[in-house]
């Protein structure tokens, strides 16, 4: 049985915590998915870590639909989101409408995911969940604002944005939105959000009182050369592909393989 957005509900209900990993091809996805993960994200920090641009924001549409396409491939249990890439949705609610109705026709994800709050980001949540299309919100840091935050700075540290940042999740879940994750924001900040809504919380950064955690996998399995403060290494395949590559070229160069 597929997870469900109304069982992510139910396990915040219940107190127990929701995993959420990120996935980016069907490879991944299957492992993700096989290992019992409760939520894959197709996350737009795939441009990054599988893609190699330097920044979310270069991502397209296009592109999006193509790695969604994969992941849902490799997914039996866990409920698919999709982020909305940069551009796709800021315009209008229509916008928003075309991009996330693309992602759940053609690739099959059961819910997309976008950043921002007041005033446009809330209403965009309300349209769409209006027309049938759960939204996970975001919060906090939200990468796509890279430029405007001048940097992947922990958000929510004056009582001002604190505020700011606890109205939008609010506001969030009055329009609709079936969860919200939270990026590097102050763990008392993360726990007041999370025992104000009903709504599942998910943190990134943020402090282990949320209903649940996501990693970016690139991070969790120690495959990307750069790591946010806040994430937290599994594995370093990094160091176990680079042996395993050396020990082949050593291998073929030196004819002990194929025997
Ligand atoms: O794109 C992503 O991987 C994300 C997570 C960091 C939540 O949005």
């Amino acid at each position: 049985m597929a997870v469900t957005i109304h069982q992510l509900r139910q396990l915040k209900q219940q107190g127990r915590p929701i995993s959420v990993l990120t996935a980016w091809d069907f490879a991944l996805a299957t492992l993700l998915d096989q290992a019992g993960v409760d939520v894959v994200l197709v996350g737009d920090s795939l441009a990054m870590v599988a893609l190699g641009y330097p920044t979310t924001l270069a991502l397209t549409l296009e592109e999006m639909l193509y790695h969604a396409q994969a992941v849902t491939r490799g997914v039996k249990h866990a409920l698919v989101v999709c982020d909305l890439p940069f551009l796709s949705y800021q315009e209008s609610p229509q916008q928003a409408l075309r991009s996330a109705g693309t992602l759940l026709q053609s690739a099959g994800v059961a819910a997309v995911k976008l950043e921002g709050g007041y005033p446009d980001m809330v209403i965009t949540v309300h349209y769409l969940v209006e027309r049938g299309i759960p939204v996970m919100g975001h919060v906090g840091l939200t990468p796509q604002s890279v430029h405007q935050f001048s940097g992947y700075r922990r958000q929510g540290t004056s009582d001002q944005d604190a505020d700011r940042i606890l109205q939008e999740a609010i506001a969030l879940e009055e329009a609709g939105a079936f969860a919200i994750v939270l990026e590097h924001i102050p763990a008392t900040l993360a726990s007041k959000i999370t025992n104000t809504l009903t709504i599942p919380t998910i943190g990134i950064g943020a402090g282990a009182a949320c209903d649940g955690q996501v990693l970016v996998t690139a991070d969790m399995l120690g495959l990307s050369d750069w790591q946010p403060p806040f994430a937290k290494s599994y594995a370093n395949l990094r160091q176990s592909i680079t042996a395993a590559v050396q020990d082949f070229c050593e291998d073929v160069r030196s004819q002990k393989f194929p025997q």
